[in-house]
């Protein structure tokens, strides 16, 4: 009785668009050891690869795993089929044009020059139009709802679609110049506070609170035991949605935004631990009573040690907001060790999760083909993680002490060219981290395909055709 088709399509492009997005990750990583490996090709250069990578890892790896899993449980927690099936389709065909477009325009040299906001103004107003779409079919199933109680996983993934709605409408405002240029309606420090604005919240919404959505379905799902605290998860929702859309200037400190936004933009960063941590603890605390499942069930591990880097990334977070810290950390890679905490070990461990729960069920399997392959990929995955922000941290650190270190004479003790010679053995290690990675992700697609071809290994004789029929 329910719509799956959707689902399922969203599920496999969700596996896809990692392996893409993660590959450009794995080459942009490789070109900064060996700044000549794409021999000058312009489209080919770092700076057009580099918001591809974000693209594709964000909207379409993440976009497809948020779309796939919103759909899957709003259908299942309201007891309904989706409301307009044939909107939903036109959700998944839509994404997947948006998707296409990005990939071919960016390498191109188009981009709108904000960071994450980077697609020029009509295919934009295709991501809205297919928002609106989204919107429409996720809160229309809540109205047609067979159960009175809306369950927490959809607060959350509602509060994410209705966030990301007015990000992107008021951050997109600009006034074309051609089919593909523009200029932002905002100017100056305002422009900037906007976009920070906006990236801050795409963290907060597109890359939490719709994962979050996610955590809370799937983990009290896969532990075969309910939310450790229901009343904890409403806390959680309103505090977290409160708090994120005030934090965004910590992107900006040291620089011309009025010093109290700075100061407001890093309170409330300090302040968000909590919110963050209450839910971190809310869905650790689910296995409780049930711990062991850590070492027989690759699934859960994936969704526990998701959440550990959630707690993670969210307490690095608050402290890199703090000014002091800031000073040292910012334009370092310090930085991208801290996304890469919450995008690798968070982000794409709570979606590979889902995904090795979701995808049996939507094939009619009774698990996925190899158990074997799960594990191993959860190994690998975590391996390459920690090597990841190890060398990224290592790397940030000195090269932010090294910028401030000054001789007794008040001229600078090292050259920029000398900071980016002593990251360079730190490159190195990133980009075996993000291999191993993405290795992970071509034995998941492997896993994923035998699983709808095949079947589960061990339940090879009749047991799936049952279940199908
Ligand atoms: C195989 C895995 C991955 C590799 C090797 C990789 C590599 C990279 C590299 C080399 C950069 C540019 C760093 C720089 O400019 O110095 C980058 C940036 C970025 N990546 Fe990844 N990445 C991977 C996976 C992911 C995933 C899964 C996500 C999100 C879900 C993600 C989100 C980002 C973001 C948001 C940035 C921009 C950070 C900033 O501007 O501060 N990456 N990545
Ligand atoms: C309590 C939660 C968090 C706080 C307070 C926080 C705070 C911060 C701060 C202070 C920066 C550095 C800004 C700068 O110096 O430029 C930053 C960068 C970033 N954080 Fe977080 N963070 C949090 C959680 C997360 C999570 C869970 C993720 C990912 C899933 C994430 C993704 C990012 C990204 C992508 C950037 C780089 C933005 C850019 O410059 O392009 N953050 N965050």
């Amino acid at each position: 009785m329910y719509h799956d088709t959707v689902v399922k399509q969203f599920s496999i492009m969700t596996v896809v668009w990692g392996v893409v997005g993660m590959l450009v990750g794995v080459i942009i990583a490789s070109q900064l050891i060996w700044p000549d490996l794409t021999a000058g090709v312009p489209w080919l250069s770092f700076g057009r690869l580099r918001p591809l990578h974000t693209n594709a890892v964000i909207f379409a790896f993440g976009g497809c795993g948020l779309m796939a899993t919103s759909f899957h449980v709003v259908q299942r927690t309201c007891q309904v089929p989706l409301f307009a099936p044939k909107l939903a389709a036109f959700v998944f065909w839509g994404w997947q044009l948006v998707i296409v477009l990005a990939a071919i325009t960016l390498p191109l040299g188009y981009t709108a020059g904000k960071e994450y906001a980077e697609l020029q103004w009509p295919i934009k107003i295709l991501i809205t139009l297919v928002w609106v779409a989204y919107a429409i079919v996720f809160f229309g199933t809540i109205a047609i709802r067979k159960v009175r109680h809306i369950y927490v996983a959809n607060w959350f993934y509602g509060g994410f679609i209705l966030a990301i709605a007015l990000l992107h409408i008021v951050n997109s405002a600009m006034i074309p110049a051609g089919w593909l240029t523009g200029y932002s309606a905002y100017a100056g420090a305002q422009d900037a506070m906007v976009q920070w604005w906006y990236g801050h919240n795409a963290v907060g919404f597109f890359l939490t609170a719709g994962f979050l959505g996610m955590m809370y379905y799937y983990v009290p799902k896969q532990a075969g035991r309910p939310v450790y605290s229901y009343r904890l998860s409403i806390v959680h929702f309103w505090a977290l949605i409160f708090t994120y859309m005030w934090a965004g200037p910590h992107h900006l400190e040291y620089t011309a935004l009025p010093d109290w936004t700075q100061s407001l933009g890093m309170v409330f960063s300090l302040v968000l631990l909590a919110p963050s941590w209450g839910g971190m603890i809310n869905g650790i605390m689910t296995l409780s009573g049930a711990w062991e499942k850590l070492r027989t069930d690759p699934i859960i591990r994936f969704l526990i040690v998701s959440l550990s880097f959630y707690g993670m990334s969210t307490f690095e977070g608050p402290m890199m907001a703090v000014k002091t810290v800031n000073a040292l950390s910012h334009y370092t890679d310090w930085g991208i060790g801290h996304v890469h905490s919450g995008a690798l070990g968070w982000v794409g461990l709570v979606t590979i999760g889902s995904m090795y729960h979701l995808i049996p069920r939507l094939w009619g399997r009774t698990t996925m083909y190899s158990t074997k392959a799960i594990e191993l990929h959860f190994w690998i995955a975590t391996i390459g993680i920690v090597l990841y922000i190890a060398a990224m941290w290592i790397a940030g650190v000195m090269e932010g002490l090294m910028w401030r270190s000054i001789n007794p004479d008040g001229t600078l003790t090292y050259t920029f060219v000398e900071s980016v010679k002593a990251a360079h053995p730190f490159f190195i290690i990133r980009m075996l981290g993000g291999l191993l990675y993405l290795i992970g992700m071509f034995v998941m697609a492997w896993n994923v395909w035998m699983t709808a071809a095949k079947g589960s290994r061990s339940f090879k004789a009749p047991v799936p055709q049952l279940v199908q029929a």
